[in-house]
């Protein structure tokens, strides 16, 4: 069975982000396959700041936190980031969650949505494009940006998303699906001693 994990990258009270994060996940789950994607909300796991002795390269983990995010990612075959541009770049909780690990993230597939003012959340994503290289991910080149949220919300302030943006995520996700299945058989044989 093949695991995608939506994370959901901003923890701020108040924040755009779950709905994002819930959105992605909705499509989802009307997607037709025999994938199981979940969405881990950061603001929920509500991991310290990384808090470890060792080098997340050591693979030598100590925490509670730590083994237990471990093994969720080390099931999980690809990601979906939903990020903020947050000063050009993304939330401290997301690169924290990001670098508490290194061998679980590996040879795994990785797609964004991301959000914010004109830019749409682009320089968020350049910037994650090069964390998710140096832990041997792929990152995908298929990202759906949502600019300027603040000025498409109806009077009760939700935001309108679009059939043409459910399209673009629908199809974000089956690439992400594609490559965690194709990338989990290559692991396979990579992993081997
Ligand atoms: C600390 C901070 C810095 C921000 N910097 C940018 C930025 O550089 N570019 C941008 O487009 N939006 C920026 N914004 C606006 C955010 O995109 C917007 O507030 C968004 O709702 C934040 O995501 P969240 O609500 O999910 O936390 C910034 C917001 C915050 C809180």
């Amino acid at each position: 069975m093949t695991n995608i994990k939506i994370l959901a990258g901003s923890n701020r009270p108040g924040r755009f982000n779950i709905h994002v994060a819930n959105w992605v996940h909705d499509i989802a789950q009307s997607l037709d396959t025999t994938a199981t994607i979940e969405l881990i909300d950061l603001q929920e796991l509500n991991l310290p700041f990384l808090d470890e002795v060792h080098t997340p390269m050591s693979g030598k983990y100590e925490n509670k936190h730590t083994i237990e995010w471990a093994q969720t990612i080390k099931e999980t075959d690809g990601f979906i980031i939903v990020t903020p541009e947050y000063n050009h770049s993304y939330p401290a909780v997301l690169k924290n969650a990001l670098d508490y690990l290194f061998a679980e993230w590996q040879f795994k597939p990785v797609s964004f949505v991301s959000y914010g003012g004109m830019a749409g959340g682009a320089r968020a994503v350049e910037h994650l494009r090069g964390v998710a290289g140096e832990l041997s991910m792929f990152d995908l080149r298929s990202q759906v940006m949502l600019p300027s949220y603040w000025e498409k919300m109806d009077e009760s302030g939700a935001y309108q998303f679009t059939e043409d943006q459910a399209g673009q995520v629908t199809k974000l996700l089956e690439q992400t699906i594609f490559w965690a299945e194709h990338m989990k058989s290559a692991r396979s044989v990579l992993q081997k001693p």
